[in-house]
């Protein structure tokens, strides 16, 4: 047969360049479209529909009679970049596409090709493959419906946080991620060489935005952390994304109120955002924004409930005792069980971090919050902060940490010290219990974890 060579007819209007998002208000006019084909269906030899996918939308593009016969049209493969020409039309009624309509081609090219065959996109990442396989691949995993829609819902989930601080009179600061203090205990840290000198990837940038309050008042950072976890589970990274804030002059309740505000302000402003609900919905169908009261509950309590409920600590199949660490498991237990967010309060000090405060009624326990939500578990923890000069130097003793490293963070309790609090929250815990995703390796864009440093 004759080498088809398809051209474009001059004698049509100029095509306009637009992204797919564009595409419901250019429709009936004629424009050039740039995008991946991510699907493909030959029907007959006369005609063929491709799926574009531009990152802001898809779009069904139909091609016909020379445009399917050419070589490239022939060749053609999934993952392919394309550039279409034509006219966007509304889908004949009883037909569905996105959008409900559809480009009718009159021009296409072809801008890079993907390999067919063995090295075909779909060998290289399909549905089957195990798991491994797939974060060995996530570069190309992204492409995928699920993975591009939560990392959407995710960037805009950021961008929510930030409006949410913004519009609250918080100021973002990004402090450093190589630092030479520890915030959240030995254990976890990663160590480097820093010139010669020892240094570690920050665990938490709590000690630096306490440091602003006096300079900027409430403060808030969107920043990488650090944790040298070293067990498997579902919802640990070895570098996670931490929104943290920090508050001046507050009381613990004050705090608790901050925390719950927040999240029912974000989820209400991705709520609104008709296309982040679309993905939402398709993501996590039973999602719905969370507007009553959360549960506010003590340790204490949740130690009781436990116990109740015939839950046993792991290690030796006995009731839990106040002062033990409640571990994930049982906590999620109790937390889907509850099927609320629960604000866990009142932590006794041996568990928790050296900066948490002693309540004035029970010195057994610190003013410390974790709040968990269903299907994931804590996804924020929070507390005052020690503001006293001397209870601070006990607290670094006790802990056997050099206060010398930590003279700046003293200074704060030098130079106009006040009551303040504050909280971290993961970004990526919060992104699965939004896209009800199995585990927080899905909600970033590259997870890291024990064994794990590729792509
Ligand atoms: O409870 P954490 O350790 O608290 C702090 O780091 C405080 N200094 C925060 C603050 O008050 N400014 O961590 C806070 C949150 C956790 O609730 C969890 O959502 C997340 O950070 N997180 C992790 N996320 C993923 N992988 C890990 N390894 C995480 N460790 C903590």
């Amino acid at each position: 047969s004759k080498k088809v060579v398809l051209t474009e007819d001059s004698s049509l209007p100029a095509a306009q360049l637009i992204r797919i998002q564009d595409t419901v208000e250019r429709r009936d006019t004629r424009v050039k479209v740039f995008g991946w084909v991510h699907r493909q269906r030959v029907q007959g030899k006369d005609m063929m529909f491709v799926v574009l996918r531009d990152g802001t939308g898809f779009l069904q593009c139909v091609m016909t009679d020379r445009l399917c016969h050419s070589f490239d049209a022939l060749t053609l493969t999934l993952e392919s970049a394309i550039a279409v020409y034509g006219v966007i039309r509304e889908v004949p009624a009883g037909k569905t596409a996105p959008d409900g309509h559809e480009l009718i081609v009159d021009y296409w090219q072809v801008v890079g090709k993907a390999p067919g065959g063995d090295d075909s996109f779909s060998n290289r990442v399909s549905e089957e493959s195990d798991p491994s396989l797939l974060l060995q691949q996530r570069h190309l995993v992204l492409r995928g419906d699920r993975a591009s829609s939560i990392l959407k819902v995710r960037a805009r989930v950021m961008r929510a946080f930030r409006d949410h601080f913004d519009g609250n009179g918080y100021f973002e600061v990004t402090p450093p991620c190589m630092v030479q203090t520890e915030v959240e205990g030995g254990s976890t840290l990663f160590e480097f060489d820093y010139y010669g000198e020892k240094a570690y990837l920050t665990q938490s940038s709590q000690l630096y935005l306490e440091t602003c309050l006096p300079s900027m008042g409430a403060v808030y950072t969107l920043s990488e952390s650090y944790r040298a976890e070293k067990s498997n589970t579902r919802r640990h990274l070895s570098e996670y994304t931490h929104c943290e804030a920090e508050i001046p002059f507050i009381s613990f309740n004050d705090l608790l109120d901050t925390i719950e505000a927040m999240v029912k302000g974000v989820v209400k402003r991705v709520w609104e955002e008709p296309a982040t609900r679309a993905m939402i919905t398709q993501l996590n169908p039973e999602f719905k924004p969370y507007t009553e009261p959360f549960v506010r509950m003590r340790y204490e309590e949740a130690i009781k409930w436990l116990n109740d409920q015939g839950v046993k600590r792991a290690e030796d199949g006995l009731d839990f005792e106040f002062g033990d660490d409640i571990p994930e498991a049982p906590e999620r237990k109790m937390t889907d069980a509850i099927g609320k967010p629960i604000l866990l309060t009142h932590f006794p000090g041996p568990i928790k971090a050296f900066y948490m405060p002693a309540t004035k009624e029970d010195p057994r326990v610190t003013e410390s919050v974790d709040l968990l939500m269903p299907g994931v578990g804590e996804v924020v923890g929070g507390s005052m902060r020690i503001w006293d000069h001397d209870q601070l130097l006990a607290a670094f003793q006790r802990q056997g940490l050099n206060p010398d490293v930590y003279y700046w963070y003293l200074d704060q309790r030098k130079y106009g010290t006040c009551p303040h609090g504050g909280f971290g929250l993961g970004i990526e815990r919060f992104i699965a219990w939004i896209t009800n995703s199995r585990t927080v390796r899905d909600c970033c864009l590259y997870p890291r974890f024990v064994g794990r440093c590729q792509p």
